[in-house]
């Protein structure tokens, strides 16, 4: 509902930053820049925002940058490796990669954050695949692949709600998948195949709405609606639409994701938690294939993985033993770094100030803003 969430963010901006400041024992005075998000997303909360981080860089005399969201999404994972530097690789590209060794954040294997990398962003508005090269101080963006339809964060909403669980459904069918058996229901994707099946139609999805497809490898390409419909069509066939919404008021008492077998069991039959372990599995290993896939065709030498879905456990299992199986070294954000933050932000902002790259005074909200056109 855009309304409410511009009215929202009218109400919480000013005592936000407030506690914000507060918490990192900072005043107004002390900061050497504002940064802001100009796009994507909704236009009314952006200029909410924008509105906001002007009127203080004003007053206080101070530069303000303008950063791209899904930009924020690929900082908060070099954000995290500048915290805590991984372990130095001390195998050669195929050798032993040990998983986690004194990385908090899971990067897995050394190397620098000043290193090309393939970033697969992956939220409730995204799931982008993206080249990302250090350039003269900054970073340069080229859109690799992304979904011609629903987000991944999205289908977890939108199969969340259809079988009773919470919002955002991620985390409620993250802590629901260990329950199941998750070979149960043979989800498939189909191979996405030419460029003529695209119809030259730009794809709809919340946030870039016009990002270039026709130049992209379909193999780079994801679909997320027919999944979806696949779930509702099992959820119809045996007769679970009932059983979902007899949920959704236990769902509601419990207010928070089953925390064992006997909360879970209690909460959903087990064929209910199959069908969420098939969906999990199959949602994280079409995302494992394509991102491994545009790696080695781009000759990335990290994977970087971010964005709300990366918080999921089984993602952030197959992933790391995908990339130490093929030799490759992949990080992430921690779980708070992962969804949306204000830290990741400032994190992006960071290399413009240094290189001195300011908005200027008519900056506004850019609500259909791409990464990487260039
Ligand atoms: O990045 P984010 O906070 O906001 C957007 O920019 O969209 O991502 C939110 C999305 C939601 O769709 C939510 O269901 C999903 O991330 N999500 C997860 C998990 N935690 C959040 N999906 C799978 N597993 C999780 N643990
Ligand atoms: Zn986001």
């Amino acid at each position: 509902m855009p309304e409410l969430a511009s009215r929202e963010h009218l109400r919480a901006i000013v005592p936000v930053v407030r506690a914000a400041l507060a918490e990192a024992g900072v005043e107004l005075g002390d900061l050497d820049a504002i940064a802001v998000t100009s796009g994507p997303g909704l236009a009314g909360a952006l200029l909410v925002g924008i509105t906001y981080a002007k009127a203080l860089a004003f007053a206080q005399g101070l530069p303000l940058i303008a950063v791209n969201h899904l930009e924020g999404h690929i900082h908060a994972v070099l954000l995290q490796e500048r915290e805590f530097p991984p372990v130095p690789k001390t195998e050669g590209p195929f050798g032993k990669l040990k998983a986690g060794t004194g990385a908090p954040a899971g990067v897995v294997g050394g190397g620098g954050a000043e290193e090309t990398a393939l970033a697969l962003v992956v939220s409730g508005g995204h799931t982008h695949l993206y080249l990302a090269q250090p350039l003269n101080g900054t970073w340069k963006y080229s859109l690799i692949g992304r979904t011609l339809d629903d987000a991944a964060g999205e289908a977890y909403d939108k199969v969340a709600k259809l079988l009773g669980l919470g919002y955002p459904g991620g985390p409620w069918i993250d802590a629901l998948t260990r329950f199941g058996n998750n070979k149960a229901v043979p989800f498939t994707f189909a191979q996405i195949k030419t460029k003529a099946h695209l119809g030259g139609k730009a794809p709809r999805t919340k946030g870039a709405k016009t990002a270039p497809i026709a130049e992209l490898d379909p193999h780079f390409l994801f679909s997320f609606s027919g999944i979806k419909t696949a779930v509702l069509r099992y959820v119809q066939l045996h007769g679970l639409r009932e059983e979902a919404a007899a949920r959704v008021p236990r769902m509601m008492a419990l207010g928070r994701p089953p925390k064992n077998r006997e909360e879970a069991l209690d909460l959903c039959p087990q064929v209910t938690l199959d069908l969420i372990a098939s969906f999990q599995h199959a949602v994280v290993g079409d995302l494992l294939r394509k991102t491994f896939a545009a790696a080695e065709a781009v000759d990335a030498e990290r994977i970087l993985v971010t964005g709300g879905v990366a918080a999921n456990r089984e993602l952030r299992e197959r992933f790391t033993a995908e990339a130490a199986r093929r030799g490759f070294r992949v990080a992430f954000p921690t779980l708070a770094l992962s969804t949306d933050n204000a830290a990741m932000i400032a994190a992006a902002a960071w290399p413009r100030y240094v290189t001195g790259e300011f908005a200027r005074s008519e900056l506004t909200a850019e609500p259909g803003m791409v990464l990487g056109r260039d």
